[in-house]
């Protein structure tokens, strides 16, 4: 089969669209887009971004909320990437509702299905942005993404992941295999 050498550009797949949401010193709640980010280990999560309003936030608070953003919301998800809380107060012109998060000093977005309430352990940083690792300290769902069994279903939430090659959202699909078990054919 031909292959090409495409160099140092980095085509990991799926990338996340969590939106990020934070307070900033003076109590004003804002919101980001993240493609860089993802669970490290059970009850943790890693962000990596930049020099933006947000990063000065979660510095000065020490928590977050990250919500996976659905295919119900794409506009608002996209909105979040390329506006600024520094010149914006993008929480109110998203119109969406940022409630104060029961556990950490961050807001909650109501209308995102799922939500991790994170409080920050560890900030590392060099050239790339801040790698920033939150403990999940409680995780908020809507009873309408819950399966019989009290499970998060993700057919029901239809999440939506960034394809970096296109520049575009896509809705994720259909289950494929089992876990821990499609594996089992080849044993
Ligand atoms: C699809 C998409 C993915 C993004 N991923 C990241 C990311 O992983 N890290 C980052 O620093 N910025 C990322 N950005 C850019 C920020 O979301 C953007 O600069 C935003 O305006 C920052 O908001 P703030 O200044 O209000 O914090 C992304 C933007 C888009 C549209």
């Amino acid at each position: 089969m031909a292959k090409k050498n495409l160099g140092s550009a980095g085509e990991l797949f799926p990338q996340s669209v969590f939106i990020v949401a934070s307070y900033g010193e003076d109590g004003t709640p804002n919101a980001m887009n993240v493609a860089w980010a993802g669970e490290c280990s059970r009850h943790e999560v890693c962000v990596n971004i930049g020099d933006h309003k947000t990063t000065e936030n979660i510095i000065a608070r020490g928590a977050f909320t990250v919500a996976p953003a659905d295919a119900a919301h794409v506009a608002e998800a996209d909105y979040f990437g390329i506006a600024t809380g520094r010149k914006t107060n993008k929480a109110e012109a998203s119109g969406l509702t940022f409630a104060k998060s029961e556990f950490v000093d961050a807001p909650v977005i109501e209308e995102f299905p799922l939500t991790m309430e994170c409080k920050v352990t560890s900030i590392a940083g060099d050239e790339h942005g801040a790698r920033i690792v939150g403990e999940v300290v409680n995780t908020r769902v809507d009873e309408s993404v819950l399966d019989d069994e009290g499970r998060v279903d993700f057919a029901r939430m239809r999440p939506i992941v960034y394809d970096s090659t296109r520049r575009i959202y896509r809705v994720v699909g259909k289950e494929v295999g089992g876990a821990w078990d499609a594996g089992k054919a080849l044993m």
